[in-house]
């Protein structure tokens, strides 16, 4: 079977290809291609994504993202002149720009690049329908559409955290208990072995022993997600207010350290004493699952106001000091909900999942417990936005098959209520 996955949700346009075999007994994945074209520098500019241009960009990369990734799994088909009568050519013209009436750019790039090309030999269309920015779904999804209708494939509509999820799945390299980055073009192939020129080396995704839970962290939320079996999703905690990666975003906001803050936070934070400031860790002690981080933001910022000189030091110290209440609270939780649902498996997933505090702080604290979970953790190169987590989740929904016509984003689709399910 193969997948096709498209990601808009975000600033990261993105398509990959998978290839399984052996489905039902043992699973085998190929990483055919995995594109991913971040707008983050367009954005930061602006010190966030500003939803436009997003949908701006998405317009503008989907069609030569979509090409490079169908060029790198060796499915790009040369166009060609006969491929259908003129009167079905102006039909298929007419419903492709309802489809994409909204999409007008789109469109325009679709027509010549797409159109004239045969149906690639993949099985399904895996797109994200959601939660994200709604217009910088909508284009994702439309061009999904797009596609199913041009090469009559069945869509599968994916939430965006599912496959945060799914990408606690994939072997990684692990040298001395870190978690080795990945070279860039081990992005083809997770195990990180293959090079660009080699063929991917399939490989068996990591099975989920259930009762499992995930903690998940991005710049848009932080949820502690329940799973009993593939597919069950309960949603046991989440935050009241500003998400992990927005409070990493907004402290660095405040020291003028641009966007996104996470990644150079926590190099400052490298450098910094943990101990220098006390800042609060809100929620810490309350009995549920749920977090909030504003009150630490705002921690942050009267201490910043209150100081004479912010010089490079005193950056370190803040970052190294704010890190660690982020997460002492995550972890903290997240061991909570590890004791009180028994799980038998903990995963992490989200751009805030690239942390190094966190991943070492956490897998200390779940060596603690007895009997020890079984403990996966993403590939860093894989926890930020991506399409390979899209058609990997394509694989695990393999069965929840939409057709063209019925598909829409959910700008606020929650993981406990996947739409026409
Ligand atoms: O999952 P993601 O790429 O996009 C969303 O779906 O939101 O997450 C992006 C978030 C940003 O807030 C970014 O600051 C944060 O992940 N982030 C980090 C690190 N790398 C990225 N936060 C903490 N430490 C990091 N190393
Ligand atoms: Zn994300």
């Amino acid at each position: 079977m193969v997948i096709l996955g498209i990601e808009t949700s975000c600033d990261e346009t993105a398509v990959a290809i998978i290839a399984v075999s052996g489905i039902g007994a043992k699973p085998r994945v190929s990483v055919l291609s995995n594109v991913v074209s971040s707008q983050v520098k367009l954005h930061a500019k602006f010190g966030g994504v500003v939803p436009h241009l997003a949908k701006r960009e998405h317009q503008r990369n989907l069609v030569p993202v979509l090409l490079t990734a169908l060029k790198e799994a060796g499915l790009r088909n040369p166009k060609s002149e006969a491929l259908s009568s003129k009167q079905i050519q102006n039909a298929k013209l007419k419903i492709l720009s309802s489809i994409l009436a909204r999409e007008q750019d789109l469109f325009a790039r679709m027509v010549p690049e797409v159109l004239p090309r045969p149906a690639p030999k993949i099985d399904a269309i895996a797109v994200t329908v959601g939660p994200g920015l709604a217009p910088a779904l909508w284009v994702g999804v439309n061009f999904a559409r797009a596609l199913a209708f041009l090469w009559k494939k069945p869509l599968i509509p994916i939430n965006h955290l599912e496959g945060h999820i799914y990408t606690n799945v994939l072997p990684h390299i692990r040298v001395n208990s870190k978690f080795q980055i990945p070279p860039k073009e081990s992005l083809r192939d997770p195990t990180g072995r293959a090079n660009s020129k080699t063929l991917p080396i399939p490989y068996s995704p990591f099975p989920i022993k259930f009762p499992a839970l995930c903690l998940i962290v991005s710049g848009g939320h932080t949820e502690l997600v329940l799973m009993r079996r593939y597919g069950d999703y309960r949603v046991i905690g989440e935050t009241r207010d500003d998400a992990a990666g927005e409070a990493f975003d907004k402290v660095a906001k405040m020291m003028h350290l641009g966007f996104p803050g996470g990644p150079v936070i926590s190099k400052l934070a490298e450098s910094g004493n943990v101990k220098a400031f006390s800042f609060p860790r809100p929620m810490i002690n309350s009995k549920d699952f749920h977090f909030s981080f504003s009150g630490l933001k705002t921690a942050v910022l009267y201490t910043l106001r209150g100081l004479k000189r912010v010089d490079a030091k005193t950056k370190q110290n803040i970052a190294a000091s704010f890190e660690r209440a982020v997460v002492d609270v995550l972890v903290s939780k997240t061991i909570r909900a590890a004791r009180h649902y028994k799980v038998k498996t903990v995963m992490i997933g989200g751009g805030v999942a690239a942390n190094m505090r966190l991943r070492s702080q956490l897998a200390k604290a779940l060596r603690g417990l007895s009997p020890v979970p079984h403990t996966l953790f993403p590939a860093i190169s894989l926890t930020g936005d991506n399409a390979l987590m899209i058609a990997l989740a394509g694989y695990f929904n393999r069965n929840k098959k939409s057709a063209w016509k019925n598909l829409q984003a959910d700008a606020n689709l929650r993981l406990d209520r996947i739409r026409g399910r």
